[in-house]
Order: structure tokens, then sequence, then C-alpha cells
């Protein structure tokens, strides 16, 4: 089964509107020497009030599908109302996003963000016809104490809740151990991909094997470009998503590119 890799870069709280629009620029003009069945499927997530100095960049034929897609870092699961701070799925696909991130780390520990709520927001996602990227991972405390698996699959049982099987299969799921995020410590390739494999007998389970076949599971965690080509060569790692080194361009384009090399 040969599942198109993805590479999504995380903004995270990064990037006034004239940075996120030079660094999309930047991104852009490299994605122009390629055709879209050339390129991994290619995702930027910038903050809110960035999301339209950026934009998807459609193939010139319009039948190649997209060279570039934009995804929000959050959502709120309600269509509208009394939500101060929040933004609907409704806007989010409205300012041109087809992806949104959900159940980041970061967002599960500083801002409370539970199984349930991802759920609900991975259901909404999917009702507006955008694709949910759901993070899970353990912390260093239930690596070392073994339990990461238990952990893991806990996450991923409750994110897919209510799902049908099509909607698991067109969702993306990204592997983040906690103690990788920024660290600059990657997580051994090998030990990535078999929790990836871990997590596809899990989505099996929940919603059979055709989607489990489908979905495309990410690694993220200090993913660099002399990190990537090892990650992309496993056979349960479909792409990455990447934070500090999606912040410059040449570092994202050359993770690109190097994608490319392993798997398109
Ligand atoms: P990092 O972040 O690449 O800076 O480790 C990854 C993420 O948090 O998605």
């Amino acid at each position: 089964m040969s599942r198109k890799p993805i590479i999504a870069g995380n903004w995270k709280m990064n990037l006034c509107r004239s940075e996120a629009k030079a660094l999309f620029e930047g991104i852009s003009s490299f994605l122009s020497n390629y055709t879209a069945p050339q390129l991994p499927t290619v995702v930027i997530a910038p903050v809110f009030t960035s999301l339209c100095q950026v934009h998807s960049i459609d193939c010139s034929c319009g039948c190649e599908g997209k060279k570039l897609s934009v995804a929000g870092q959050n959502c709120h699961w309600e269509k509208s109302g009394a939500f101060t701070g929040e933004i609907s799925c409704e806007m989010l696909k409205d300012a041109g996003c087809d992806y949104v991130i959900i159940g980041h780390s970061e967002r599960r520990q500083y801002f409370s963000e539970t199984d349930e709520m991802i759920n609900k927001k991975a259901k909404a996602i999917l009702a507006n016809g955008m694709i949910p990227i759901i993070c899970c991972g353990e912390s260093l405390e239930q690596r070392e104490a073994g339990s990461t698996d238990a952990w893991v699959s806990s996450q991923i049982r409750a994110a897919l809740d209510g799902l049908s099987s099509e909607e698991v299969a067109k969702s993306v799921i990204a592997y983040e151990p906690i103690w990788a995020i920024g660290t600059g410590k990657s997580c051994d390739a090998d030990e990535a991909n078999r929790v990836c494999k871990m997590i596809r007998n899990v989505v099996s389970e929940c919603a059979g094997s055709s989607a489990s076949d489908s979905i495309r599971i990410l690694y993220g965690g200090s993913v660099k470009p002399s990190t990537i080509e090892e990650q992309m060569s496993k056979s349960d790692i479909d792409g990455a998503l990447i934070g500090g080194a999606s912040l410059k361009a040449d570092s994202f384009n050359e993770i690109i590119e190097k994608t490319m090399k392993v798997c398109v």
C-alpha cells in the first residue's frame, strides 16, 4: 500500500504577518520547481492572524492536486457562539485551511485539552470537509515507566471514537514523543517506527484494515534535514510534523527535497 508522504510545518506561536509571508514565499518558490505528483503533501500551519498571508497552491492545471495546503493549529468543535478566544472549523475552512492540528502536547499540557475534546474536534473538522492531524505521544516519565504503548493507544482510541472507517482512513496521526519536541533529541528511527506500527494496529482494531492501511502516520519531535531520510525510510512512518526546522525556508525545503529522494 503506498501512502503519499506528508511534510507538515507547525509554526506554533511564531512569526508576525510579514515574516509569515516571507517564509511562505521561500517555500512556494521552492515548490514551483516541481509538479504536485512529484511532491509529498506539504502543509504549513501558521498562527491565525497569518492565515490570510499564506494560501494553498493549486497546480496550474487543477487536476494534479495541491502543492501546498494550509492548516489551523487548533479549533473549537462548536459552529459559533460565546467562546471567547476560540475559532470554529467553518472559519478555518473559510480562511483556506484543509487540515487542522489537534491534540498537540503543548495544548494538552498548557490548555488542559482532553481526549474527549480532541474527539469532538476531530468530528467537527471532518464534518467541515477538512482533515484532522491528531497528535499523540508519551512523556519521558511514561517512557521510562514502560507505559508508552498503553498511553499512546488510549489516546488514539479516544480520538477516533465514533468516527467511520472512511473518516479514519483520510485522517492523519502524528506520533510526537513529548521528550523529543523542541529538545534537539529525535527519537531513534527504529523505535519511532515501532510505535507508529503499534498505532496502525490500534487503528486497525478501531476502524478495520483498509483504514489502517490508508491512514498516514507522521513522526514529530526534533525532525531536521539530517534526520528525515532515515525516518522516511521506515515502513510505518509516512511523514513528519516539524516545529523548529519549519521556521526557516532552507531547512523546511531541504526536508521536502530529502523526502522526495526517499519516497516520492
Ligand atoms: P520540533 O516540534 O520539531 O521543534 O521538535 C515538533 C512539534 O511540536 O510539532
